[in-house]
């Protein structure tokens, strides 16, 4: 499968902070690539670097295989971006602003009109075509700033937090279109702190701290290097300090967090945790009101590596 982008030993300072450190990673074409990290991580520092908008202290970008600079535009006509921050015209209508950000890119009207209209209908907003958009809410806005980086059918399209403060409905609606592209054959860099995204999205995953990469591979892999198991919670009125004692002692127990009318117990990697747990239970006389069972998140494996949470 070929390389879209390659990137070597990336760093990217800012005065005396290192925004990335020696930073690789690489991306395959038709691939949904997550970058996944807490704020301040360095997300958004890569993806302006990569896409030469941020000059860069050290390092090799390549995207389908050739040198990424500032003028490449034989590079940039085929790449789609959504920043951040979202960028449209306030005073131009839906329809309009889609018109020009791919006018940029595509001089017949004819086609364009075919384009602006596929993406309209990418991210369901056929019903706000005339809106301008301060009347658009957070998530409507999300999607009009999507349907600008789409319409001209990049083959990489880069994503950089596109759910932030995005209602449920433009949620799902967002990470559905980003699939539909995907399967039409468009390759996707995609940053998030929600490692739910991630799991639904991504192919594989970079997990990035302090501008560093601190684990990649596919959702699984990745969860494969959580030492834990799987994490059981038990609700109840109350429980007895003995008998928390006694769940402690089970084999396999890693952990256990201790909350008002709640534990929370680590399990190392075995089989049985739950039935001997339930059995424990049943001998002690402990009444529960509710036992879960969770098996590791990208969440967990964040935690393991840098003992802090991927959300602050
Ligand atoms: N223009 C800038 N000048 C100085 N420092 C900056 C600048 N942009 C970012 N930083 C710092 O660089 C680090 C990485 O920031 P970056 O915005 O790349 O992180 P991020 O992972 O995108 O975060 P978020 O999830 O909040 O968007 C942070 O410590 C940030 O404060
Ligand atoms: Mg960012």
């Amino acid at each position: 499968m070929n390389k879209v982008i390659e990137v070597e030993n990336l760093t990217k300072r800012y005065g005396n902070l290192t925004a990335l450190n020696k930073f690789s990673f690489s991306v395959k074409e038709g691939e949904i690539f997550g970058l996944l990290g807490p704020n301040g991580s360095g997300k958004t520092t890569a993806i302006n670097s990569i896409l030469g908008l941020l000059k860069i202290n050290e390092g090799k970008i390549q995207i389908f295989g050739k040198q990424m600079q500032p003028d490449a535009y034989d590079i940039k006509k085929d790449i789609g971006v959504i920043l951040q921050n979202v960028a449209v015209f306030d005073s131009l209508t839906v329809y309009e602003n889609i018109d020009y950000f791919c006018g940029l890119y595509v001089a017949n009207k004819e086609t364009r009109k075919k384009l602006v209209n596929e993406a309209i209908k990418v991210v369901g907003l056929e019903k706000y075509k005339t809106f301008t958009p301060p009347k658009l809410s957070g998530g409507l806005l999300r999607r009009l700033n999507i349907a600008c980086g789409i319409a001209h059918k990049p083959k990489l399209l880069f994503l950089d937090e596109p759910t932030v403060a995005v209602d449920p409905q433009s949620r799902n609606n967002i990470l559905e279109s980003i699939k539909k592209l995907n399967q039409q054959g468009t390759t996707i860099i995609y940053t998030t702190h929600y490692m739910e995204e991630v799991e639904f999205l991504c192919d594989r995953v970079l997990i990035i701290d302090h501008g560093k990469s601190v684990a990649e591979g596919t959702v699984e892999q990745l969860k494969k290097q959580a030492t834990i198991d799987e994490k059981i919670e038990v609700e109840f009125d109350e429980i007895a300090e003995n008998k928390i004692a006694k769940i402690k002692k089970l084999p396999n127990v890693k952990d256990v967090l201790v909350e008002p009318q709640k534990i929370t117990i680590y399990f190392a990697k075995e089989n049985q945790n739950m039935t001997k747990l339930l059995e424990l239970l049943k001998k002690e006389d402990i009444k529960a009101n509710a036992v879960n069972l969770q098996k590791p998140t990208l969440n967990d494996v964040f935690l393991e590596i840098t003992g802090r949470e991927l959300r602050d």
